[in-house]
């Protein structure tokens, strides 16, 4: 008799360790929910954009009824947004859908694929689980994102797909729009360079989409789970002026991949620019503010120079580790990301924390502070 198994690719791969929720927190230490300083997942504290909310409401009216199978509105506002046609956008439940579509439809099982480490999880997880083989470039000091040995690697090792974060997880670094020019020439026709922006609001810079048009081997992802603040929603996209690069994305897609209220609310959130500027503007300060509170630790050093809405932290008290602190802080209502189990490569000196509202922030500093004493 033949038994049913998992593919062998498939079964040997841990899945994504996301940030914990908010209420298995308050369970396990008996705090309030509402006083939880969830700090791990870097979404969005004033929540959903509400014009997208609105329009989500809209679009629950129509669930008895199967959604156009393209999205073609949604591709449509994307587009019109950006100065783009309908044609040069292809959407995902979430941009880790895309990610996913991009990494089959653009490389074989055996190809390498070029991402820094550590890097978002999900570019060597999915690789892996394809067949595929990531190749990974070291960073600089405080995690510079050195893009001569980023290029150094691509030559060596000719990828099939490049991804580039920016700015990057887990450090927030930005990297410079002519070095992004650079890595796409360097890669000529044979690489995909994937340029992933799912945080690029936070940095206050316009991102690489308009490189698109003179860069035929890239293509951008976003995401609406961040600043447009609807994780929960899972919507995410791809853009590139070269629509040979979406319609394999198209062809390769679930069918049905988003619902009615999934593009509804997309549609509404692309064009809340108030929702987004308000978040923005919140980061922005709450970043200068957390940067100065824990300038005056000495068992902590914030990793300097992240433009995102979460940086690094890295733990200097030798007598403890990233996963003590990630404890500690678990303990005391703050979660994190623990570097060791969250990130491959970043070892266990480093936790992922983000930017939110100065509650958060003032309760982040006071645990902090409350570990170090109880440790001393
Ligand atoms: C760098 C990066 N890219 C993409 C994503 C995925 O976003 P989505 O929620 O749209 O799947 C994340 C999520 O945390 C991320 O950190």
């Amino acid at each position: 008799m033949v038994m049913v198994s998992a593919s062998p690719l498939s079964s040997q791969q841990p899945a994504y360790k996301p940030g914990l929720p908010r209420e298995q927190v308050a369970e396990r230490f008996g705090i309030e929910p509402a006083e939880i300083a969830k700090l791990g997942s870097a979404e969005n504290p004033f929540g959903p954009s509400p014009k997208a909310q609105a329009a989500i409401e809209t679009g629950k009216t129509k669930i008895d009824l199967y959604p156009e199978w393209s999205s073609r509105l949604l591709r449509e506002a994307i587009g019109k947004r950006f100065g783009f046609d309908p044609e040069c956008v292809a959407c995902g439940a979430g941009e880790t859908e895309v990610i996913s579509l991009v990494i089959r439809a653009f490389s074989r099982p055996g190809d390498p694929i070029l991402m820094y480490e550590p890097c978002f999880p999900i570019y060597h997880i999915f690789a892996e689980n394809e067949g595929r083989v990531p190749v990974y470039v070291r960073m600089g000091q405080d995690f510079d994102l050195v893009v001569d040995q980023y290029i150094a690697r691509l030559n060596e090792t000719k990828p099939k797909i490049a991804f580039i974060t920016n700015p990057h997880s887990p450090s927030g670094k930005l990297m410079a729009e002519a070095d992004i020019r650079r890595i796409c020439e360097a890669a000529g026709d044979g690489t995909l360079i994937v340029l992933d922006e799912a945080y690029i609001h936070f940095t206050e810079t316009p991102g690489g989409i308009e490189l698109t048009r003179d860069h035929r081997n890239l293509i951008v992802l976003r995401t609406f789970s961040k600043a447009f603040g609807l994780a929960g929603l899972r919507l995410g996209f791809g853009i590139a002026a070269n629509k040979d690069l979406i319609t394999p994305l198209m062809n390769l897609k679930p069918t049905w991949n988003l619902g009615a209220m999934q593009t509804a609310g997309g549609i509404a959130a692309i064009e809340d620019d108030e929702h987004v500027a308000r978040t923005v503007k919140m980061i922005v300060e709450m970043r200068a503010y957390v940067t100065e509170q824990l300038a005056g630790l000495n068992s902590f050093r914030m990793v300097p120079g992240s433009r995102s809405n979460f940086f690094l932290l890295e733990v200097v008290d030798q007598s403890l580790n990233s996963t003590d602190v990630f404890q500690g802080l678990l303990k005391r209502g703050v979660i994190v990301k623990d570097g060791s189990d969250s990130f491959r490569g970043l070892g266990d000196r480093y936790l992922r924390v983000d930017v939110s509202l100065k509650k958060n922030m003032d309760r982040l500093v006071w645990a902090l502070k409350d570990l170090s004493a109880a440790q001393g």
